[in-house]
């Protein structure tokens, strides 16, 4: 049995009792994996992994997708080395960063949304973290949704949104990418703003992030309004958990009925964090 216990919010669980440097039994890896689809994060604190065993793991989700290319290509010796695994960090060695994301706020978004089919799930792995700042926090997708005045839920029922590629989640340009001025013309997948979790048979809200997202066939003031008004609406404090961070906690969340956001923090301070995520079956 596993020791699992609900955040005081919409989502997230907290899993304790667990080492997941040692291979999980297949009857405890389904009661984790139950857990994660009804909770859709779960926190799994004082973790301590080698580079393989993190993606020993992370393959019990599913196939691993590759970190997007652009940042890979990038950055210098020091993050991690097995490719599968995407080091999230501020650190610079002989000034080249050794990974994404940097030390800036990472505004709300679910994971590689512009990929048509986008990874199921994000695992993230505390390495090093700052005294203060970069919380990490998620929204519930489901209960946005759920909660919707009937209203703007049915503005949203038959649109699709146009996702983009070019820019990372604080809002720089990736490596190849060029910029983007006018959103209708981004590169990336379309999505419908509302899905059915084929694990869960639950709709959740999907929009991936705001930046350059657009909606189709709607002219784009009008797109612009709405995107706003739904944005502010399922980003609200009453949909979120804030995560705060410790070294070894071991996050995975599910980026087809959530989304997240970090927090900025001190340049001067170390963060260092591994990702992998997983493709979509
Ligand atoms: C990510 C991400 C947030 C963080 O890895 O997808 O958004 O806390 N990171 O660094
Ligand atoms: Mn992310």
């Amino acid at each position: 049995m596993l020791n699992i216990t609900s955040f005081d919010a919409p989502l997230g669980a907290k899993v304790s009792g667990l080492d997941l440097s040692l291979s999980l039994d297949e009857h405890s890896f389904s009661e984790l994996y139950a857990a994660w689809l009804e909770h859709s994060v779960l926190v799994i604190p004082d973790q301590s992994l080698t580079e393989p065993a993190l993606v020993e793991f992370s393959k019990r989700l599913g196939q691993l997708e590759m970190p997007p290319a652009s940042e890979t290509r990038a950055r210098g010796d020091g993050g991690a080395s097995q490719p599968e695994i995407w080091t999230i960090s501020n650190v610079k060695v002989d000034g080249v960063a050794i990974g994404g994301l940097g030390n800036l706020e990472a505004d709300w978004h679910t994971d590689m949304s512009y990929l048509e089919t986008p990874p199921i799930a994000s695992v993230l792995y505390a390495r090093e973290i700052p005294e203060v700042g970069a919380n990490t926090s998620f929204a519930d997708m489901y209960a946005a949704l759920d909660s919707m005045p009937a209203d703007l839920r049915q503005r949203l029922s038959d649109i699709c949104v146009q996702h983009d590629s070019a820019y990372t989640s604080v809002g720089t340009l990736r490596d190849g990418a060029t910029k983007v001025g006018d959103a209708s013309k981004a590169v990336g997948a379309i999505h419908p703003a509302v899905l059915t979790h084929p694990e869960t048979n639950r709709q959740a809200l999907y929009m991936g992030r705001r930046l350059n997202a657009s909606i189709q066939n709607m002219p784009m003031e009008q797109s612009e309004d709405l995107l706003d008004e739904i944005w502010s609406f399922c980003t609200q404090r009453q949909f979120v958990y804030e995560h705060v961070w410790q070294i070894g906690d071991l996050v995975m969340w599910d980026n087809r009925c959530t989304i997240h956001r970090r927090d900025a923090f001190d340049s001067e301070q170390r963060r260092i964090m591994w990702r992998t995520q997983v493709k979509a079956r």
